[in-house]
């Protein structure tokens, strides 16, 4: 039997595996959930072992454990070290799900529950695909799996995990898939990831909430100044305004951009996916260039003064703003970190108190695409998906890619098959049947190619 066989003829069984592992609510973010972490973490050590790895081991961290395994079958054939992160997003706002998060439902050929694409969906087909060569005899090189449970927070303790370990880790390439291809019709491999900057703001008028009628007009009002402070970060022509921001920002090529520019886009199904009435953002560049390879600001949040029923009349005396940027090669996380601080503090007027707090954040990446490595993955697509994928450049985050790269000399190939519909970090969450059984089968064609002598 083959590979391929053998995951058509246990299909059914790979399937109710993923939706056992998508009911542990495996929130990293939030600490109620710190045993769903563990209860995550020793599942997937389980089904490694019984996939048929040599070892496999739950890691203890100073945050959520990470899972690591491998079959080694011989030191002088090449390894292939697997990433992906069993953590995921709050599922918040419930009421907004048609179905809860955690009791994953199929549904017009979907998976509905959080992490059914990101990251959960993604990473088990590795499991499965790994599951598949060993059972039939055809591994043709050696594995490693690191499978963290903190992404979604900043994978702190893994960078320490990365930096401490070297010799284990140590592989001709890494795998991942935790990005998304362009359409089902037009498969893709992700070579570019944006880094980020978070903040949040705090600002402090008055000592104390005031009555609004007694005070107001004459006592500044930190929910107003804070969003003048906040719009005046964008000019008209959709430029961030902050001092040196752009300095280290890469400029692309015209060829480079032209390269990006023959992905299929269409701009009209984008709209009305979204159900806006057109796009915008900085001038002079198209919707893919905006999230591939420019930076951004957004505000994730904001709040202060009173949200409650009906209306209470009231001057605050704080507001808060939680604040990122998406950044792009060679923009420095830190550095873009503290040029915002810097800049929200000499915009605050003086009667304005403004304390900023950094949280996590993360260099972008892109991923060259001469390498022995994105050469495998372009020839497993074109053999499962019978289409040469195109290199896209992806807006999102994977801040362990640049320490990757940094640390292990090595350049992850992007190998994932979310799609926009998919809708991670977002209620409904869902992940394609179709993408999770052919991702299975792309991966172990992967293997194949990227053993080819
Ligand atoms: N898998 C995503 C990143 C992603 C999504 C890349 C789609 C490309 C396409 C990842 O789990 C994620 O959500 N990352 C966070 C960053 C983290 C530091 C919180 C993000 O991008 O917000
Ligand atoms: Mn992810
Ligand atoms: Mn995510």
């Amino acid at each position: 039997m083959t590979a391929i066989q053998y995951i058509e003829e246990n299909k059914d069984r790979f399937l109710n595996e993923l939706l056992d592992l998508l009911k542990i609510p495996s929130v990293s973010a939030n600490s109620k959930h710190q045993a769903d972490m563990v209860a995550a973490a020793e599942f997937i050590k389980a089904k490694m072992e019984i996939a048929g790895v040599d070892h496999a081991e739950v890691c203890l961290t100073d945050g959520h454990p990470i899972v690591y395994g491998e079959k080694i079958i011989d030191p002088a054939l090449p390894t292939i070290l697997v990433y992906g992160h069993y953590d995921v997003q709050p599922a918040d706002p419930l009421e907004l799900w048609d179905s809860p998060p955690f009791e994953p439902v199929i549904k017009n050929e979907k998976i509905y529950a959080r992490g059914a694409c990101d990251d959960k969906g993604q990473l088990y087909m590795h499991l499965k695909a790994f599951e598949a060569m060993m059972a039939t005899d055809s591994l043709p090189c050696n594995a490693k799996f690191m499978i963290e449970g903190e992404e979604e927070i900043g994978s702190n303790n893994l960078e320490t995990f990365v930096i401490n370990n070297h010799e284990k880790l140590a592989c001709d390439v890494i795998l991942i898939s935790d990005t998304s291809i362009i359409d089902n019709d037009n498969p893709s491999i992700c070579v570019g990831l944006r880094g980020l900057s978070y903040l949040e703001v705090e600002v402090t008028g008055p000592n104390r909430d005031l009555h609004s009628g007694v005070y107001g007009g004459a006592v500044v009002n930190p929910i107003n100044e804070l969003c003048q402070m906040i719009a005046s970060l964008h000019d008209e022509n959709g430029k961030i305004t902050i001092p040196g921001f752009y300095d280290k920002v890469q400029q692309l090529t015209s060829e480079q951009r032209e390269d990006l520019a023959r992905a299929p886009f269409d701009i009209e199904h984008y709209k009305k996916d979204l159900d806006i009435s057109d796009v915008n953002g900085e001038q002079g560049f198209s919707t893919n260039e905006r999230t591939g390879i420019r930076p951004s600001l957004d505000v994730n949040g904001i709040w202060g003064g009173y949200i409650g029923e009906g209306a209470k009349t009231v001057l605050p005396s704080k507001a808060y703003a939680k604040i990122s940027s998406r950044l792009v090669p060679d923009q420095d996380s830190d550095e873009i970190t503290y040029m915002i601080t810097n800049h929200l503090k000499s915009i605050a007027p003086d009667y304005l108190k403004v304390e900023v707090t950094p949280h996590h954040g993360g260099s972008a990446a892109a991923i060259p695409t001469d390498s022995k490595g994105y050469l495998a993955a372009s020839s497993a697509f074109e053999e499962a998906w019978g289409k040469k994928p195109i290199p896209t450049r992806d807006g999102g985050s994977i801040p362990i890619v640049a320490l990757f790269q940094k640390e292990l000399g090595t350049d992850p190939i992007l190998m994932g098959f979310g799609l926009d519909e998919d809708a991670i970090h977002s209620p409904n969450e869902s992940y394609g049947l179709f993408n999770y059984f052919k991702g299975i089968e792309t991966i172990t064609h992967f293997y194949k190619f990227y053993s080819k002598k």
